[in-house]
């Protein structure tokens, strides 16, 4: 593995072989998330799915990252609602009409993969559906995109002007970042900004784009616990995530 050094950061570049067990760790994530959907309803606690997909990873020859990283206490993030991100699963139970992020990252075999989604608990409203699907859609024009030479800059360009011109606002407070061998790594990658901004990217790159948007303002804030992180104004708050390398010509999305 080389490190690179561009202006003050160090980001990591991964081989070939890098990749394919970022694949294998990026696919059971995916696959755990897959696993835990089917146990989305109202009355379930996020305790409950926390349990399963803990013991998901670890049939599976896995570890949870969060689990104890710097002080979390439970395995996956439950964000519903207004919370951002980072919910700590809890004894309460799903509500109809709640949206909830289950984000899930797995170590398997000293790699990283780290992703997300947004669902929703039995029915849920028009406007909270337009938002996951906005969001989803964000996240998506961000990937897209990916390929060597083009500017950090460019990702939170085309994931701004798309959640903004639907009447969204993205999170400034959390971003994306570089994942590999460790859970989070330089580069940090924004959700907003400007064309030709940031470094650029190049082949064997591998980070997350994993863009909050809110239906309300931007702002946040952290709750008490240290981790809750719910929109200042209550508005919902939705979130994808994927983790990608750079190709040659492309990328390639570990978390399918
Ligand atoms: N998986 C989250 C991310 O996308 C990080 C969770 S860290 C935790 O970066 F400690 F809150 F779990
Ligand atoms: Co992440
Ligand atoms: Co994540």
């Amino acid at each position: 593995m080389i490190i690179e050094k561009e202006q003050t950061s160090c980001v990591r570049l991964y081989n070939d072989a890098d990749f394919k067990n970022l694949k294998k760790a990026g696919s059971l994530a995916a696959r755990t998330l897959e696993y835990v959907e089917k146990l989305i309803r109202p009355g379930v606690t996020t305790d409950f799915i926390d349990k399963k997909a803990n013991q998901y990873l670890n049939e599976h020859g896995a570890f949870s990252a969060p689990l104890f990283y710097r002080g979390y206490p439970k395995s996956i993030c439950t964000s519903i609602n207004h919370v951002v991100c980072h919910g700590i699963p809890n004894d309460k139970t799903l509500n109809d009409g709640d949206i909830i992020n289950i984000d899930i990252t797995a170590i398997l075999d000293g790699y990283y993969g780290d992703t997300s989604k947004t669902f929703s608990v039995g029915e849920i409203s028009i406007k909270a559906e337009r938002l996951i699907r906005i969001t989803y859609e964000s996240m998506m024009e961000g990937i897209k995109i990916l390929k060597p030479g083009i500017n950090l800059g460019d990702i939170g360009f085309v994931i701004q002007s798309y959640a903004e011109s639907n009447g969204c606002s993205v999170v400034r407070d959390f971003c994306g970042h570089g994942v590999g061998k460790t859970f989070h790594e330089e580069p940090n990658i924004l959700h907003y900004g400007k064309k030709g901004e940031g470094i650029k990217i190049k082949k064997g790159m591998v980070f997350t784009i994993e863009p909050m948007i809110n239906l309300g303002e931007y702002h946040t804030k952290v709750l008490p616990d240290g981790w809750t992180a719910v929109t200042k104004d209550k508005s919902l708050s939705a979130q994808f995530e994927h983790t990608v390398g750079i190709t040659n010509n492309g990328y390639e999305i570990f978390t399918l």
